[in-house]
């Protein structure tokens, strides 16, 4: 699937073009499942921060099929099934990529699972190791609970110790989030979050993870107790404005958590979150959830989706193109 322009969903078109020649150091995958992400479409459209140089091919996360292997390569071979941070190109049936990269997944793990747990866990355990102070049994409100970002924040959050509460508009995206151990769940659509969550909290909640912003952050934020802290992770909702007068007032904090730029210069520190990570998944204490699939050729459709906030969880595409 190829992007000529960036601009609109629409310029996504499926496109045949020759299967790269395989050098030295590289496998050859047959794609199984490609994570897309809310970010996908923000690039797509040309409002994410990172603009791809056009023609680009997106796709950031892929499990794939070994294939064929250049005769030097000696840590992974034909026929095994393989995790790929691909970065881009992963909207394809096909790809050659740095044996390097790949890294065999977990049997347990779904060829969709495994293809859409990566931004969004690696999101928040950067949020929680690198930004936010995490201290056990404190409370955490988590917003857009039953997205794919705030899903592995619940997951996580629960899984380092944090009593967290759920936000999320539908009772199937709430549900997800229960069954990863939040205690509690709020209905953002029908729900005073900030009163509900100082309720449940006694008071107030330790930290708010937010990758949704908008009009919902305000009250949030204004929902922490004192030295709060308050994460800001992705603005779907818009990006809001927060009064810095609630900021001083009980010592509270605003943290940045920009993981997706953050990786660009520390690769090899994101590698091995990357491991902790599925380390955590093979002794179960992380749950990523089994994907929405649709073919490749739904990819706009999809992607639709997910910005209407149909989807609960995570979305795999196939590579299937008619
Ligand atoms: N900071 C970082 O490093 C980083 C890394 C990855 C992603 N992100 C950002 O995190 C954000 C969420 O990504 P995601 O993959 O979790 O997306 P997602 O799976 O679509 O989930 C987002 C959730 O936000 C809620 N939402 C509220 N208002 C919305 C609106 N107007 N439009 C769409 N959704 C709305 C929806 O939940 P309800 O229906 O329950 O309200 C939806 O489930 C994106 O902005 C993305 O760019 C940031």
């Amino acid at each position: 699937m190829l992007v000529q322009e960036l601009g609109s969903l629409d310029a996504l078109e499926v496109v045949e073009m020759e299967s790269p020649a395989l050098i030295d150091g590289h496998v050859r995958i047959d794609i199984l499942a490609c994570g897309l992400n809310y970010v996908d479409s923000l690039m797509i459209e040309g409002k994410y921060q990172i603009k791809p140089p056009v023609p680009y091919r997106p796709g950031s996360e892929v499990v794939g099929r070994v294939t064929e292997v250049a005769a030097d390569v000696t840590n992974v071979a034909v026929g095994d099934r393989v995790f790929v941070p691909i970065g881009i190109g992963g909207f394809s049936d096909q790809a050659v990529v740095h044996a390097s990269r790949t890294i065999k997944i977990p049997s347990a793990l779904s060829d969709g699972q495994g293809a859409t747990f990566m931004q969004s866990y690696l999101t928040a355990w950067f949020a929680f190791h690198k930004r936010a102070t995490v201290r056990e049994g404190a409370t955490m409100l988590v917003l857009g609970a039953g997205g794919g970002v705030g899903l592995a924040a619940v997951d996580l959050g629960v899984a380092m110790g944090l009593r967290v509460i759920a936000a999320a508009s539908s009772e199937e995206k709430r549900q997800l989030a229960i069954d990863r151990g939040a205690f509690a769940a709020v209905d953002v659509l029908t729900e005073d979050v900030k009163a509900r969550t100082r309720e449940l909290c006694g008071g107030g909640v330790d930290m708010v993870y937010d990758p949704v912003g908008g009009d919902l952050a305000e009250p949030c934020l204004r929902a922490l107790a004192p030295f709060g802290q308050y994460m800001v992770v992705g603005f779907v909702g818009g990006i809001p404005r927060l009064p810095a007068n609630h900021v001083l007032l009980t010592n509270r904090t605003i943290v940045g958590v920009d993981w997706g730029a953050w990786v660009g210069r520390n690769q090899i520190e994101n590698a091995g979150m990357l491991m902790e990570v599925l380390s955590f998944i093979e002794q179960g204490k992380l749950h990523p959830v089994e994907p929405v699939t649709y073919p490749m050729s739904k990819a706009v459709q999809a992607m639709q989706d997910l910005q209407n906030r149909k989807i609960a969880g995570k979305v795999a595409l196939t590579p299937q193109f008619d």
